[in-house]
């Protein structure tokens, strides 16, 4: 037996979620950065429409009619569907202090507010199950009951009596990720490998398979009730509620929409391809207008391994693979899921079906399509325990990050916007075939059915004047076809399978690596973060762009940005767009990398969770590496304006882009830093505004252990403002 270092193995499981895969091999973005550059560069330099945001918003038509009596203020759709009650008037200014920088082992929130840990690692969702102790000996099977690891995204879904409420904050259904697991902080002996040198190479480190087990039910998502305490301020779990649910990477799924029953998803577990065991690496979050949770797959390559058996795929099997990171003789991610021997196993293939090497005859016979299974959408109702989760596929299988809605109309399409965060990775839409209806709220997986799994998706391309246009992925269309040179595309289910090699070809734009998205219920624009991209303008297929204009090295990139776009019309299942970036994240004493005019109240690095509430705050959270030195991980409010609110300037790469209005200490400010070595994220509101979920990740120095403990624990962090009064309640006074 192997102890490795149970520092070594958390460090390389961190870096690989923060650094994500590389396996976008094409050179489309290249070749069109190019070719736009020649063309535009003129038109660039025309500038954009010299719009304010001031004559934006008075300009700004409300899209939709308001019939919720509550909404006093511009709302772009407000109606029935949008999870609050109140005034939804958004505040002028940032009136609370921002809170400084910080390295320190505590959490520090702005005054006059209270940041509370709630739900850590292993708290029992059912009374019988014993507390997490810090000797790490709870039972693998424990954890069925249990919180996970790694809290992310997360939504707070108001309840009035058994049904979903989107307007109620007494008591709810707070639902969150459980993203991955930190390996050696998990089991009671840490990190523990057995070197069997007689097993083919992809098994010959193994683990135990109580070890694996744990992890595996570790992940998913998580459902607990909450009511309000009994002060009237925040809330607290329901232990043994009916709605109390741990869904896990052995949860049966089933998969919806063009790709069920696919050849490509049949396996040994499901020979008809329509049902898969497991959500893996849940990481953002979404709503759906109709009430239901949308959770993400991101990672999912980082658990599967792939030995030798390129010779019994076909060519375009072959290079789907290799085109989401699994190459041949791959173990994965140090997880070794598929590694414990055989005899351990409990359940049928309980181990071998992380293994999508071809072994058998044909797919029944083996996990070659297991792979296939994951990276998708998937819709959970958190109101009916007894439904499973649904792989909403006509959404596309990439790294999915997560799932916003665009504000609802009456008889128009429902849109969701992703990301898929890899470095030079894309940005999608999904323009629903069925029009909305109100009628539909409370209508759980049903209404899943009629939004999701019909309708067209569509990948991002953005020119180098500030224009854009949606490309569908459609089988049949625009080459995606049969006769496709680097990838034969037999059907809409291989499109979607293989988004990523479909998106390739219509020559969408490589970003750097996209976050969260969220959309202004102000101005119904999009926003989306671009963490960082260390391969920008350092690798020849990655050239600074208009849209990605920093370079990695000494370029700023490393800090990251967040790009926005105003559909064309203000109707989100148009095809055309423009853009401009909202926002450089830089260290604020980096004169050429500090492009927003960032200051010491709010400067920011490597943005990633991102969420608009319903009164148009624009919430910011960060998963940072490269201003860590200075502070640990925040979360910040912003007051965005609109899309042309700023001018053309050169980045230090000498790339010419267009940015919003500089950051000021009006319009953005730093709300909350999280514990040194955490990363903030997931974040929910309740719909009177008066509490505020966030999660913590991967913590360090013993934040979140048990009293007396050293192990530290990803939590939620509940927070409330001291008075009683709605979060940021004092930017709407004067
Ligand atoms: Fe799980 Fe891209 O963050
Ligand atoms: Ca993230
Ligand atoms: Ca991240
Ligand atoms: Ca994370």
């Amino acid at each position: 037996m192997t102890l490795l270092n149970n520092n070594q193995i958390n460090n390389q499981q961190n870096l690989a979620h923060e650094v994500v895969e590389d396996s976008n091999p094409t050179n489309n973005t290249d070749f069109q950065t190019i070719l736009d550059r020649r063309l535009h560069r003129r038109s660039i330099l025309k500038g954009g429409t010299g719009l304010t945001a001031a004559a934006f918003f008075g300009a700004i038509p409300l899209v939709g009619c308001s019939d919720d009596d509550d909404s006093g203020s511009t709302v772009v759709g407000g109606d029935a569907a949008i999870p609050a009650q109140g005034d939804l008037t958004r505040p002028e200014t940032l009136k609370f202090s921002p809170v400084a920088h910080s390295t320190a082992a505590e959490m520090s929130v702005a005054e006059g507010y209270t940041a509370e840990m709630i739900l850590p690692l292993g708290t029992p969702l059912m009374s019988g199950i014993d507390e997490w102790k810090d000797n790490r000996e709870q039972s693998a099977e424990s954890f069925d009951w249990r919180m996970g690891d790694n809290h992310d995204g997360m939504w707070f879904f108001g309840k009035t009596g058994n049904n979903y409420d989107a307007k109620a904050s007494e008591g709810g259904l707070l639902v969150m990720n459980h993203e991955y697991v930190n390996s050696a902080e998990l089991s009671p002996h840490g990190y523990l490998t057995i070197e069997d040198d007689d097993a083919d190479p992809i098994f010959q480190t193994r683990r135990l398979a109580t070890d694996v087990r744990r992890e595996v039910n570790c992940h998913g998502v998580a459902v607990v009730e909450m009511k309000r305490r009994a002060d009237g301020v925040g809330y607290e779990m329901v232990l043994d509620s009916k709605y109390n649910r741990r869904i896990t990477s052995t949860t049966t799924s089933q998969l919806t929409g063009p790709v069920a029953g696919s050849d490509l998803t049949k396996t040994k577990f499901d020979p008809t391809g329509h049902k898969t065991r497991g959500i893996n690496n849940n990481c953002g979050s979404g709503l759906s207008p109709w009430g239901t949770y949308l959770t993400t797959e991101e990672n999912f390559l980082g658990v599967f391994a792939r030995g030798q058996d390129a010779e019994k795929l076909s060519a375009a099997q072959n290079y789907g693979r290799e085109r989401y990171g699994a190459i041949e003789n791959f173990p994965g991610w140090g997880y070794l899921w598929h590694s414990p021997k055989n005899e351990d196993a409990t359940i049928d293939d309980e181990f071998a079906r992380w293994d999508m090497t071809a072994v058998g005859a044909n797919a029944a016979d083996d996990y070659r399509n297991a792979y296939n299974t994951f990276g998708y959408i998937t819709e959970i109702d958190p109101f009916d325990k007894n439904t499973m989760p649904k792989k909403r596929t006509a959404l596309g299988r990439f790294a999915h990050e997560n799932c916003a809605y665009a504000p609802v109309e009456e008889g128009k399409p429902v849109v969701f916007y992703m990301g898929d965060d890899a470095r030079g990775e894309y940005i999608y839409k999904f323009v629903s075939t069925a029009t909305w209806s109100n009628a539909d709220i409370g209508g759980g997986l049903s209404a899943g059915d009629k939004y999701m799994d019909d309708g067209t998706l569509y990948v991002a391309i953005f020119n180098e004047d500030g224009s854009g246009e949606w490309k569908p992925l459609a089988h049949g269309q625009n080459g995606l076809d049969a006769a496709n040179s680097e990838m034969a595309f037999n059907g809409q289910d291989e499109v979607l399978i293989f988004a990523r090699a479909a998106a390739d070809a219509l020559g969408a734009t490589k970003m750097d690596r996209p976050e969260w998205v969220s959309v202004s219920p102000m101005t119904g624009e999009v926003y989306i973060t671009l963490t960082n991209n260390r391969y920008r303008g350092e690798r020849d297929d990655q050239p600074v762009s208009a849209s990605n204009p920093r370079s990695y090295n000494d370029g700023g990139n490393d800090n990251g940005h967040i790009i926005r776009w105003a559909e064309a019309g203000g109707d989100h299942a148009a095809m055309s767009f423009q853009w401009d970036i909202y926002l450089f994240a830089s260290p604020s004493d980096l004169t050429a990398e500090n492009l927003s005019q960032l200051n010491d109240n709010n400067d920011l690095s490597s943005p990633d969770g991102l969420y608009f509430d319903p009164r148009g705050v624009l919430w910011i959270q960060t998963d940072d590496g490269a201003y860590t030195d200075t502070s640990s991980c925040m979360l910040l409010a912003a007051l965005p304006g609109a899309v042309d609110d700023g001018e053309i300037i050169t980045t230090s790469a000498g790339q010419q882009t267009r940015i919003g209005m500089p950051a000021s200490n009006d319009n953005i400010k730093r709300f909350f830093v999280g514990p040194e070595g955490c990363e903030v994220t997931g974040i929910t509101m309740t719909p009177d505004f008066k509490t505020l979920f966030i999660n913590i990740q991967h913590p360090g120095n013993a934040w979140g252990a048990v009293e007396g403990g050293s192990t530290p624990r990803s939590a939620t962090v509940m927070i409330t403002k001291d008075d009683g009064e709605a979060i940021l309640a004092e930017s709407f006074t004067e």
